[in-house]
């Protein structure tokens, strides 16, 4: 059509769409050219501003590759990661669920790791690290043979895919739920960590006056056939910006008790000075067991980078 004022574009565009073939196409192209027309003219977009965000969308494209994906990182920073999260997840958003975000330091292919061995792959500061957790359905009963990915940032604030000093892999493993629906393995607590601000994500981060700091975590994915793929995260209780995450990701339901023993019967015996121990209990929903895409796909080679911090205003 020919269009005479603002808003027939919206129509023009939303008239075109009809022609889409599969309908959950059309239907989320549709709602999101309105929500998008509605958007700009409820701010009154002007054509700086619009280019602006022409060049900062641009930007995330440029900025992500193999081994960092800055569209995650802004999905996230959005609250969106989670809003998508808590949607699809506890009975489709109707009770609490221990599901939670992916983030962008998933990789494929982790080591197959015996239950009781360690994650920890070379050298790694922090106290050591003993986790109990179980797969278990919504009536209670254990999810036995389920492959559970287990990775974390090393105490340093690192992934060892953005660290060249870590060995690959390293605090990444694959385990296998037993008869009673548990994995048990050893590492090092996790510390909180900043993510990185050197792209257009730290540009938004910074004009809001917001830190960039993560509370620190365990990432988790459980697989089984029949399920509903299961990403989550289990915060350390102990953390203080747990409730001012710059990815949303904390939920109440994600606050893991995470126990410090100064002494007793540590499970390894060449563990000294105070250690800890965490329980934690999965709740999967049947479903779909579809593995997501990783986000990244290899580790990073050469300097290890500097993570920048910035204060909460
Ligand atoms: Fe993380």
């Amino acid at each position: 059509m020919i269009i005479e004022n603002q808003e027939q574009v919206t129509e023009a565009v939303l008239s075109e769409l009809q022609r889409a073939k599969d309908p959950r196409f059309r239907e989320i192209v549709s709602a999101a050219v309105r929500h998008l027309h509605d958007f700009a003219r409820e701010v009154k977009l002007t054509e700086d501003e619009f280019r602006q965000a022409c060049a900062f969308i641009a930007s995330l494209g440029k900025k992500t590759n193999e081994t960092h994906n800055e569209v995650v990182l802004l999905a996230g920073s959005l609250g969106f990661s989670t809003l998508v999260c808590l949607l699809n997840n506890g009975n489709n958003g109707q009770t609490e669920t221990t599901a939670n975000l992916l983030g962008p330091f998933w990789r494929m292919d982790s080591p197959v790791t015996k239950n009781g061995d360690s994650i920890v792959r070379s050298s790694t500061p922090g106290p050591a690290l003993f986790v109990n957790a179980w797969v278990r359905d919504a009536g209670g009963k254990p999810i036995a043979d389920a492959e559970v990915d287990v990775w974390q940032s090393s105490p340093e604030g690192f992934y060892e895919n953005q660290d060249p000093i870590q060995a690959d892999m390293n605090l990444r493993g694959k385990f296998r739920t037993d008869e009673n629906g548990g994995i048990r393995f050893r590492s090092v607590k996790p510390a909180g960590y900043p993510i990185p601000v050197d792209g257009p994500v730290g540009d938004l981060i910074r004009l809001q006056g917001r830190h960039n700091m993560r509370p620190a975590h365990l990432h988790f994915l459980i697989y089984k056939p029949g399920y509903k793929t299961h990403i989550s995260q289990v915060y350390v209780n102990d953390d203080k910006n747990l409730d001012t995450d710059v990815q949303f990701g904390v939920t109440r339901a994600l606050v893991g008790n995470y126990i410090r023993h100064e002494s007793g019967n540590p499970p390894a015996t060449d563990v000294s000075g105070p250690w800890y121990s965490l329980d934690f209990t999965f709740t999967i929903e049947p479903g779909v067991s579809k593995l997501p895409r990783a986000p990244i796909t290899a580790k990073a080679e050469g300097e290890r980078v500097k993570l920048e911090i910035l204060e909460r205003r």
